[in-house]
């Protein structure tokens, strides 16, 4: 049955936002001279050029397949797509192992994590973003998972990778990945977000799409052994041990302090994502998993775990993922990943293709327990509907939401506000600003806002 029979209203279409819009050379010179007002001139002129490209593109295939896409009417002579046989129908395919690791099919070379330009120096100390715009369900694929390193990524033989517990312990004890993986294990879905994300949007609305807003999240399940079952096995000092330290074996050494309560509660020493190991940008051949806590504690290419009765003051607790709160001092040791949301679809740089009727979708996770509900306005925070969240809703997790609109071809500011399980609802960007300031960067989990112009245009927009 087409949407079409089931409701009255016509369903609308969607173009997708310019993918690749910045090219390679932009982005090095960004990356050498640092952004400035010349430089985001150029961006912006990048994107709006992208944007005009691809909807010329649309408008030809359009004139050339009328019947395309939910809703159109069928032209009197019928559609030749589905009227003729195609090439592919009359063809032998290709053989099976043809791929002997599976890939995306072509027509998908645009979904990509890619690179923000400007927001690091350089390439080995920056970020991919992860392209939400384009994911269904809440699994991120494991190429597409966001990456973010501190000294670039490393392949390590994991036969040669050990891993060690010291410390407030009865005994400390080296593993090595065969050890490991023989222990009881168990796998879970959790997010993983930077908290980082969202960090340019603190003072105003700065890029364009969801992939560079948001993307700095993915949500895989991740198997290995329960960090508890570890420090059990080495007999760990759980009444004076109050943290552990996690330490990684690329050129960053990435350390950072955990709290003995998250270690313990479900935190996993984990070498599975997604049913195969994890890639190694995401910390082959191992890696800490400690759900609803911030990404930088997730600690790649893990090679150590100290148990300690104080907090190391490692770089990362104390210079960055910080709160720079309104008088001016730091605020450390922030870790959980609050309740947060954000509208996927239609997202900024989509353009509504004309009225009717449109799924809108998104995403929704709290590191404090499960999405209970999200609301979704499409005034720009005056009036709210309570949108259909799909099933599994689990503990820190992504959970997909959805909720119908139909498109009257007015001006709108799309909106989505989550609430956990906890009661917390996330705030409005004024009720953020009220208590943190303006000049933050980590820890952002106020609600986005995308406005719709009657143009059907899509643009990230700040609503205090
Ligand atoms: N672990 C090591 N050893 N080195 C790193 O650079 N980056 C951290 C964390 N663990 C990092 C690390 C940060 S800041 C984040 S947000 C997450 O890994 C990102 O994980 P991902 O690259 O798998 O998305």
């Amino acid at each position: 049955m087409s949407i079409n029979q089931r409701r009255p209203v016509p369903a609308g279409r969607l173009r997708k936002a310019p993918e690749g819009f910045v090219s390679g050379d932009l982005i090095n010179d960004i990356n050498k001279h640092g952004m400035d007002e010349t430089r985001r001139g150029f961006l912006r002129k990048s994107f709006l050029a992208a944007s005009a490209a691809l909807a010329a593109g649309a408008a030809g295939r359009a004139s050339a397949a009328p019947a395309a896409g939910a809703g159109a009417q069928a032209p009197a002579a019928g559609d030749p797509m589905i009227l003729q046989p195609r090439p592919w129908s009359t063809m032998l395919g290709h053989p099976v192992a043809f791929h002997p690791y599976g890939v995306p099919s072509k027509y998908e070379a645009n979904l990509q994590r890619r690179q923000s330009p400007g927001l690091t120096q350089t390439a080995q100390a920056s970020v991919a973003f992860a392209p939400l715009q384009g994911f269904f369900g809440i699994i991120t694929p494991n190429g597409l998972h966001f990456e973010r390193h501190h000294q670039g990524w490393v392949d390590i033989d994991p036969d040669q990778h050990r891993f060690m517990i010291n410390g407030m312990v009865k005994e400390s004890k080296v593993y090595t990945m065969d050890d490991l993986m023989r222990m009881p294990s168990v796998s879970r879905i959790h997010f993983i977000e930077c908290g980082a994300n969202s960090g340019m949007e603190w003072g105003n609305a700065a890029v364009p799409t969801v992939q560079y807003t948001h993307g700095m999240l993915s949500c895989c399940e991740y198997t290995g052994v329960p960090l508890k079952v570890l420090l059990d096995d080495c007999g760990a000092d759980l009444k004076n041990g109050k943290y552990i330290l996690a330490e990684g074996n690329d050129g960053s050494s990435t350390t950072r302090t955990i709290s003995m309560e998250a270690a313990l509660d479900d935190a996993i020493v984990a070498w599975g994502m997604n049913g195969e190991m994890l890639r190694p940008e995401n910390g082959y051949p191992l890696r800490l998993v400690v759900p609803g806590v911030q990404g930088v504690s997730w600690v790649k290419w893990l090679r150590r775990i100290e148990v300690g009765d104080q907090r190391w003051n490692a770089m990362n607790e104390t210079s960055a993922y910080v709160d720079l709160m309104p008088d001016g001092m730091l605020r450390q040791y922030t870790s959980i990943q609050e309740c947060k949301s954000v509208i996927t679809s239609p997202s900024g740089g989509q353009v509504l293709m004309g009225k009717g009727y449109y799924n809108v979708s998104g995403l929704a996770w709290s590191g404090r327990g499960k999405i209970k509900q999200v609301d979704v306005s499409f005034d720009g925070g005056r009036n709210w509907k309570t949108a259909r969240l799909e099933t599994p809703v689990l503990d820190k997790c992504l959970t997909r939401f959805n909720i119908d609109w139909v498109w009257d071809g007015s001006p709108a500011i799309l909106q989505s506000r989550a609430t956990d399980s906890t009661g917390f609802v996330q705030p409005r960007y004024g009720q953020l600003h009220a208590v943190r300031g303006t000049r933050s960067t980590y820890h952002n989990n106020a609600i986005q806002s995308w406005q719709v112009a009657d143009t059907g245009e899509v643009f990230n927009v700040h609503v205090e």
